[in-house]
């Protein structure tokens, strides 16, 4: 349902009959952006508007007593859905699914229209609106929309709970809800069922007259879900009458179990330090409308970042982004749309609402750890938050819950404390909760606003930068009292004027809003253990007058190497080592070197970096002295995508020295060409950004080959090319 959508800016009433004039439509495919935005610098009103979304389904005789509904993932922020004319349903709220249902309204081998009414106004009524927000809710149908035809009752839930697998036996329990106006006996059956699909245990369940029946499994031989190895079963639930099967819905899920205490956070009975960043899910030019790939690639983004954790500020995300969390192992907290503001009742109502929304849709992934409450950072509202902690608690009771707030002695109706914590240094939490007692307590932002930098920020800002996540993360694994420590944030966003530098951009990523790191992305990296990467990063750009005053020392190398060794105009210098006094609570402090090496307008040298490893050199960065630009190189995430719906993949560009080494002040535009299935989302020339600059590319759905070329005035980029099949 995805493709041959019609599109129009203006919303009419007329475009509610099945026959229109559509001339004024254009064609387009889901995810759907109702307007591209500029990089930065642009009227934050311009996708603010309703629109019109229409599409023409033919419907052969075969659907004949089924029934048929529309399933739409995301639509920002109200919905208004006509069938053949008709109003068939409607949804206030731009993060949460929502079905409507079309059978009473076909015209069965016929064409049938589908019409939408979308609005992308900030309305007061629907969360997260009514006041400011540091961010921006990209308007349109911005996630996918299916087609889903089921028998006249049909399985409409399946909460499976996976986390009773710390006593003597693993099991596994079924809360199942059927969508049932038959009032004869059926049978339901689930299965659980390994990677190659070979079945492990089967409950069976006659004569279920009811439309609520749970199970369980037991004593099961089961392997559990862990960061390190995510392994996922899949569940099969069937629902038979007289042996004919009606429906069946096909789960996959993780056996653990998730818990933080006052000590800290246990994950299968294991402690572990939380160390995480805030997501928005925005990207340049085409906001919220980023299909699967990009989706998933952002999780790949965050765990090669080192990460455990990520928090999906501030509103349920993409399910294909939690479904690659599942499978590649990092933990989620997921939140209710909202930022500092509470609306009326009503308002409340639908916040309310969304958790129910969030915790159906997303209740089966292993990833999810923790439900947030709150609307982030709002104030205390005793009989509001008594709601939300207890529909999620009688939704769900295998998972905990938070409320992300910046209120010291605020009142817990949560699981967990979990707070923004701003300050430069980890408080003990007492002194933030206001309790006699220690409690589940995580800190769920940091730095941020506080200390905006951009990647093209001067090397002392950016080391300033890296230096405050670093420190905050080490302070974080020396309190065992603060379970884990989420900063401030993933990737660079675009905002509101009234937050961020002025031109619509929050620069408190640890990578830009291409996800192309920052200085502070390398200390991430520098966490993970050696197996997983060899991570070797000075804090240097080695320019002898770009630091104030001049000189690069205190020079910090971001690594989780033993010790660097230091070769100056290819002569060995000496061995630096981890700066454990500063850093206690790391187990790879960074290398620091203090010896300073240069005098204002003093001689140069090239210089050579080498990790070790034991007595081994396992890594090595070279600088040059005299830096020249000496390439425009280009790299593609994907070299193969898909035909069919719309797919992208991240195409990079970078102008290089005699070394490899960015040049981070270069000023080149560059210019794309491209032939074949796709084309570029936002412009097709651009000026590097601190020497490199990112696109996504969007594919018309054919097959083929795509070829991208850039060139700049000095330099021809290597050719890309992508396969499309
Ligand atoms: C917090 C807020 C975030 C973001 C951040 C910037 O107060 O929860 O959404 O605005 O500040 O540091």
């Amino acid at each position: 349902m995805n493709n041959d959508w019609l599109y129009s800016e203006h919303f009419e009433t007329h475009h509610i009959a099945p026959v229109c004039d559509e001339a004024e439509f254009t064609k387009i495919k889901l995810p759907h952006a109702n307007k591209e935005t500029p990089y930065n610098y642009f009227d934050e009103r311009m996708y603010q508007f309703v629109s019109a979304y229409r599409k023409h389904i033919f419907l052969g005789r075969g659907y004949q007593g089924k029934r048929l509904f529309i399933d739409f993932e995301g639509v920002m922020a109200y919905a208004k859905c006509y069938f053949n004319g008709e109003l068939v349903g409607d949804h206030k709220g731009g993060y949460t699914p929502f079905s409507v249902e079309i059978t009473n309204h076909i015209r069965y081998g016929e064409d049938n229209v589908l019409t939408v009414m979308v609005d992308s106004t900030e309305r007061d009524d629907i969360p997260p609106f009514g006041d400011t927000i540091d961010y921006l809710c990209y308007g349109g149908i911005y996630r996918e929309v299916s087609l889903r035809v089921v028998e006249e009752d049909f399985i409409s839930s399946v909460f499976i709970d996976t986390s009773d697998v710390m006593g003597a036996t693993k099991n596994m329990s079924v809360d199942i809800r059927l969508n049932k106006k038959d009032t004869s006996p059926y049978e339901v059956m689930v299965q659980l069922c390994d990677d190659d699909c070979q079945v492990l245990e089967t409950l069976k369940i006659d004569g279920v007259t009811e439309s609520r029946i749970s199970g369980a499994l037991t004593d099961l031989d089961v392997l559990l879900w862990s960061l390190d190895n995510p392994i996922q079963y899949k569940v099969e639930v069937l629902l038979k009458k007289d042996d004919e099967l009606i429906d069946v819905v096909e789960y996959k899920v993780g056996f653990r179990h998730a818990e933080f205490k006052a000590d800290g956070f246990y994950l299968n009975g294991s402690y572990m330090n939380l160390v995480g960043l805030n997501r928005h899910q925005a990207y340049p030019y085409i906001g919220y409308a980023m299909p699967k790939r990009a989706q998933e690639k952002d999780a790949d983004i965050l765990k090669d970042l080192g990460l455990n954790i990520v928090r999906t500020s501030h509103y349920p995300q993409s399910r294909h982004f939690l479904n690659r969390c599942d499978e590649i192992g990092l933990l989620v907290l997921e939140e209710i749309p909202g930022w500092q503001h509470i609306g009326d009742e009503d308002w409340k109502d639908i916040a309310v609402e969304n958790v129910r929304e969030m915790i159906e849709r997303d209740y089966n992934h292993p990833s999810i750890i923790m439900w947030g409450v709150r609307i982030n950072e709002s104030q205390d509202d005793h009989d509001f938050y008594t709601r939300t902690n207890d529909l999620s608690r009688e939704l769900d009771k295998s998972r905990q819950t938070g409320g992300i707030r910046y209120l010291t002695d605020s009142e817990l109706l949560e699981d967990v404390y979990t707070m923004n914590d701003f300050d430069y240094h980890q408080n003990d939490q007492k002194s933030i909760t206001g309790l006699d007692d220690y409690v589940p307590y995580m800190v769920t932002e940091k730095v941020g606003h506080i200390y905006p930098t951009k990647r093209f920020d001067q090397e002392q800002r950016l080391v300033e930068h890296a230096t405050r996540h670093l420190s905050a993360h080490n302070e974080t694994f020396l309190d065992k009292h603060i379970s884990g420590l989420i900063c401030w944030c993933a990737f660079d966003y675009n905002t509101h004027h009234n937050f961020g530098s002025g031109d619509h951009i929050c620069y408190h990523g640890v990578t830009d809003m291409f996800r192309i790191p920052k200085l502070a992305a390398y200390t991430y990296k520098s966490m993970k253990d050696p197996s997983d990467e060899i991570v070797m990063e000075p804090a240097t750009i080695w320019a002898q007058g770009e630091r104030d005053g001049c000189g690069i020392n205190p020079l910090e190398i971001y690594t989780n190497c033993d010790a660097v060794q230091l070769y100056i105009d290819g002569k060995y210098v000496d061995t630096f080592l981890p700066n454990k006094n500063r850093y206690k609570g790391l187990k790879y402090p960074p290398v620091l070197i203090e010896k300073d090496f240069s005098t204002w307008g003093g001689h140069w040298s090239d210089a050579r970096f080498v990790g070790m490893i034991g007595e081994q050199a396992v890594i090595e960065k070279t600088y040059v002295k005299d830096p020249v630009a000496k390439a425009l190189v280009a790299s593609v995430d994907d070299s193969k995508l898909s035909v069919g719906d719309w797919d992208t993949t991240r195409l990079t560009f970078k102008i290089v020295d005699q070394v490899g080494n960015v040049t981070p002040f270069i000023n080149e535009v560059i210019e794309l060409e491209i032939e074949g299935p796709g084309e570029i989302i936002g412009p097709k020339h651009m000026a590097l950004i601190g020497g490199c600059i990112g696109a996504w590319i969007r594919t018309s759905g054919e097959a083929g080959v795509i070829r991208v070329n850039a060139k700049c005035t000095r330099f021809k980029a290597n050719p890309i090319e992508i396969i499309v099949e």
